[in-house]
């Protein structure tokens, strides 16, 4: 019975025990780590996506996410100071729920990390081409520098070229973060450090110049297309972008999954994921008003007078016209563009600068959790165990590492930002989901285990969570949401061709590998100002 293959807690438990590295995380740290992860794409890019979605309305999406996202995380800590080891919900749901779902998650975290190290890639490279243009007046040719738009026609997904081919830049940003990887490139605590600063810095500058300018005006009509968008669409209106703006939030987990090296973790995580979370949302929503104030973000309407979601070809018709040239929506650097938009060229191109020097960083981070993932699953005997060799110069699981690289910039290349980020949004959602269950199972199948954190109010708030994911699964756009049933699918018949009988522990095989002289670093990111045990901090 597949349902009974669990991998034991308390071998998971015994070797992490063993690993027991050293407590030394304050609530300060705990919180610039949680804004470092997760700062990136979501605000510097998806702003304009957002805005197409809702309007000004947007700033209620940014406060519903950021809802959604602090008892996702409250459930998170639980488990993450339960089952401290690599593997994030991946290894949890193995230790609670058993194999086949474990599998399941890890095959929709591949949607999480892979898709979002994509969908980051792509923003880089709008930022990218529009700081090369701003100072050189050097321009690739479009259809070089975006993918095509997509849509579905019934399950058969058409693409269109007419504004994009292949997103050269996003290749290139993917590659190199590949490449980095495999030489074992893990980012230092100071460079994590230097590189939050520089996105505040952005953020605080972005702000301080387009408050002063604000005109109310800009404010109406505040939600244009209401709270789920007209009949007929999908994705659409206040909670449509909600959806989507999802996006901005993740990266939290990050703060969770440190939970075993922090101080008093019962008082602590709770600050630094209710900390990180808070501070960014009070960021996102100045921003977001500073933008909306300066330059308005009302959604652009098809050539037909139609609503047309970001990144379709009816709304890439209607920004190529020149009646839209300037709009927020349209912008692939959306808050370089309201910069340049008021005047504050300088400062525009300063920002393009810092969202081109940071954004690699949470490149960097997502693939380096794909690929743990994928490391332990290979380990566990769900994935060919090929994959997780190691280079013998490096030090790295490097044939993993260039398998997920290429499939990041293949994506990178084919798809728009915002249709990436709704796919990635789709697995971790799920992954989300699967957590807010798996931390009631353990209270109640395992009540008197240690747990260093307990999430308050668990029986309210893991079901606010669980809720809180269903909801905005249900009103990403429809694509986004066949993409989890269609990868899900793939996932299962792979299982069972080939996981379900591979699998370590239905063969008796039980092991951690946690204590393993080989090991590569495992996914716990760089902690500001603290140096990490296990040569995560050269
Ligand atoms: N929250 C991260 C970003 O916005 C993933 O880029």
């Amino acid at each position: 019975m597949i349902f009974g293959r669990i991998k034991p807690l308390d071998a998971i438990l015994a070797t992490a025990e063993k690993k027991s590295l050293a407590r030394t995380l304050g609530p300060v740290q705990l919180t610039l780590l949680g804004v470092g992860a997760i700062i990136g794409t979501g605000i510097f890019v998806l702003t304009a996506a957002a805005a197409q979605k809702a309007g000004p309305g947007m700033m209620w999406s940014f406060m519903i996410a950021g809802a959604v996202c602090a008892f996702a995380a409250l459930c998170y800590s639980e488990i993450a100071s339960m089952v401290p080891v690599s593997g994030s919900a991946y290894t949890y749901t193995y230790a609670v729920v058993g194999e086949l779902l474990a599998w399941m998650v890890g095959w929709a975290l591949i949607l999480e990390y892979a898709v979002a190290a994509s969908a980051v890639s792509v923003g880089w490279s709008g930022y990218f081409m529009g700081l090369m243009k701003s100072l050189t007046g050097f321009e690739l040719p479009q259809a070089l520098a975006a993918g095509p738009a997509w849509s579905m026609n019934g399950f058969i997904p058409h693409a269109d070229f007419s504004h994009g081919v292949i997103n050269i830049p996003a290749i290139f940003v993917a590659l190199a973060v590949t490449a980095l990887l495999v030489l074992g490139t893990t980012e230092s605590a100071r460079v994590n450090a230097v590189l939050v600063a520089i996105k505040v810095a952005a953020l605080t500058a972005f702000i301080a110049l387009t408050l002063p300018v604000l005109d109310t005006g800009n404010f109406s009509p505040f939600a244009p297309n209401g709270w789920f968008g007209p009949e007929g669409t999908s994705g659409m209106g206040v909670v449509g972008a909600a959806a989507s703006i999802f996006f901005a939030y993740v990266g939290f987990d990050a703060v969770s999954t440190a939970a075993e090296e922090t101080k008093n973790p019962q008082r602590n995580v709770p600050i630094g994921l209710i900390g990180s979370l808070a501070i960014c949302t009070i960021f996102y929503l100045l921003v977001a008003a500073g933008a909306i104030g300066a330059i308005g973000a009302q959604p652009v309407l098809g050539l037909d007078g139609s609503v047309v979601a970001p990144g379709s070809k009816g709304f890439a018709d209607a920004c190529a016209t020149a009646a839209h040239a300037g709009d927020l929506v349209c912008s692939n650097e959306a808050l370089a563009h309201v910069l340049r938009a008021i005047n504050w060229t300088v400062v525009g191109n300063a920002l393009g600068l810092a969202a081109n020097l940071a954004l690699p960083s949470v490149i960097l981070m997502m693939m380096f959790g794909q690929t743990r993932i994928f490391f332990v699953m290979a380990r566990d005997g769900l994935l060919p165990e090929k994959l997780a060799s190691i280079h013998p110069r490096f030090k790295t699981p490097h044939i993993v590492t260039m398998v997920t690289g290429v499939f990041v910039a293949i994506a990178a290349a084919l798809l728009p930002v915002g249709q990436l980020a709704d796919i990635s949004n789709s697995g971790t959602l799920f992954a989300f989901f699967m957590v807010s269950i798996a931390v009631l199972v353990l209270r109640v199948r395992d009540p008197h285990r240690a747990r260093p954190f307990r999430t308050p109010m668990v029986w309210v708030i893991a079901p606010m969570a669980g809720l809180g994911c269903l909801f905005l699964f249900f009103n990403l756009p429809v694509d986004a949401q066949m993409v989890l049933p269609l990868w899900g699918g793939v996932g299962l018949l792979l299982y069972f061709l080939y996981g379900y009988h591979k699998s370590h522990v239905a063969r008796g095989v039980v092991e951690t590998h946690e204590q393993d002289p080989g090991i590569p670093p495992q996914p716990v990111p760089p902690m500001p100002g603290a140096h990490t045990p296990g040569g995560r901090d050269a």
